[in-house]
């Protein structure tokens, strides 16, 4: 049984418009010991396929297909209404919050109550669930503290008194801090310089060896996961195009977003070309274009991408992508 086992997850946002399709037939396992790298352009549906693990999604999300199981146990049997909209609060997910799966949200600043000190709040967190004295909830948060560098004196400060980055780094505390199964880091550095960034997130993988629980690295930069992932899954316009082990992606990509995303693509005759971005903007998902999604961007695109949607389909035991065409189209690097 694998710890994590989405199945055809397939989430659209109501709009007065129309539906966002945000999410898309998506089918990922994770392995108790595995990081995950998700990667993908802004738009592209990370955070939404990683904030629906916990259901922790805007009053406009629906669940119109597709089963969550966490340790076996399918989460959308107690969080999905009848007509598919989601009770983020049920019963159950509050368990299972912290305590087995910890999010670090990309906005740090959202996630703190601004009348409570930090320090508060982690060990709210921790008593919770956890049926531990004061003098030890507050050892453990000392502890944590110095895992994320912010000094220790600095517990009893309110939120708005931290720097955007010791916001970020509490948060990721609060994250470690019930030693989750699984910890979500969505974009979770974006607010630290390089160096800091560098240290927090080998901490963070450090940390996770040593208890072996897994990870999700939510990035739009494939090169931050790079270190981080032990797969990667590619994500555009809400799907899941080319997932593969990280030095497989890195090696052998078969889908050519994952090639535009590592900034090489081969060019027709052959010779390789550097592309510092790649011309035009992930789709709006009201309206996803027909076919394959990425083939209006698609150096390679031809007739059958443009009215066939392609499956994602095995390259090889443990490499799929969702190219009609990754026969033809790869690199060798
Ligand atoms: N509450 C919402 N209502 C409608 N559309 C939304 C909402 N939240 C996100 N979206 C849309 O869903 C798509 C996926 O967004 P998101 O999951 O945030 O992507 P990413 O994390 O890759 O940037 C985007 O098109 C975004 O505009
Ligand atoms: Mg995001």
């Amino acid at each position: 049984m694998s710890l994590l086992e989405i199945k055809d997850l397939t989430i659209y946002y109501r709009l007065q418009g129309g539906w966002v399709h945000a999410i898309e037939n998506v089918s990922v396992n994770l392995e108790s010991g595995e990081r995950l790298g998700l990667v993908g352009e802004s738009g592209c549906g990370k955070t939404t396929l990683a904030y629906s693990i916990t259901f922790l999604l805007p009053n406009n999300a629906y669940l119109k297909s597709g089963t969550i199981k966490f340790e076996g146990k399918d989460l959308t049997k107690i969080a999905i209404k009848k007509d598919g909209g989601i009770n983020m609060f049920a019963e159950g997910l509050r368990d299972i919050r912290w305590k087995e799966i910890s999010i670090i949200f990309q906005s740090a600043m959202n996630s703190f109550n601004p009348v409570m000190t930090i320090g508060d709040q982690i060990a709210e967190a921790i008593q919770t669930h956890e049926s531990i004295g004061r003098q030890e909830t507050e050892e453990r948060i000392r502890g944590l503290y110095e895992i994320v560098g912010i000094p220790k004196d600095r517990m009893d400060s309110f939120p708005h008194e931290y720097s955007g980055g010791m916001r970020q780094r509490s948060l990721i505390a609060m994250s470690i801090a019930l030693n989750p199964k699984l910890i979500i880091a969505d974009e979770p550095t974006t607010a630290l310089d390089v160096i800091t960034q560098d240290r927090i997130l080998a901490e963070l993988v450090k940390l996770q060896k040593s208890s072996n629980s897994s990870m999700i690295i939510i990035s739009h930069d494939i090169s931050i996961v790079a270190q981080l992932s032990t797969k990667i899954a590619i994500m555009y316009a809400g799907e899941i195009v080319e997932m593969a082990p990280t030095r497989e992606i890195f090696k052998a990509p078969r889908h050519p977003y994952t090639m535009a995303l590592l900034k090489a693509f081969p060019s027709i005759r052959g010779e390789k070309r550097r592309l510092v971005t790649i011309p035009g903007s992930p789709p709006d998902l009201v309206n996803p274009p027909k076919g394959c999604r990425f083939s209006p961007r698609c150096p390679f695109a031809k007739d059958k991408c443009k009215n066939e949607e392609p499956q994602l389909r095995e390259v090889s035991a443990d490499h799929s992508s969702a190219c009609h065409f990754f026969e033809e189209i790869f690199e060798v690097r």
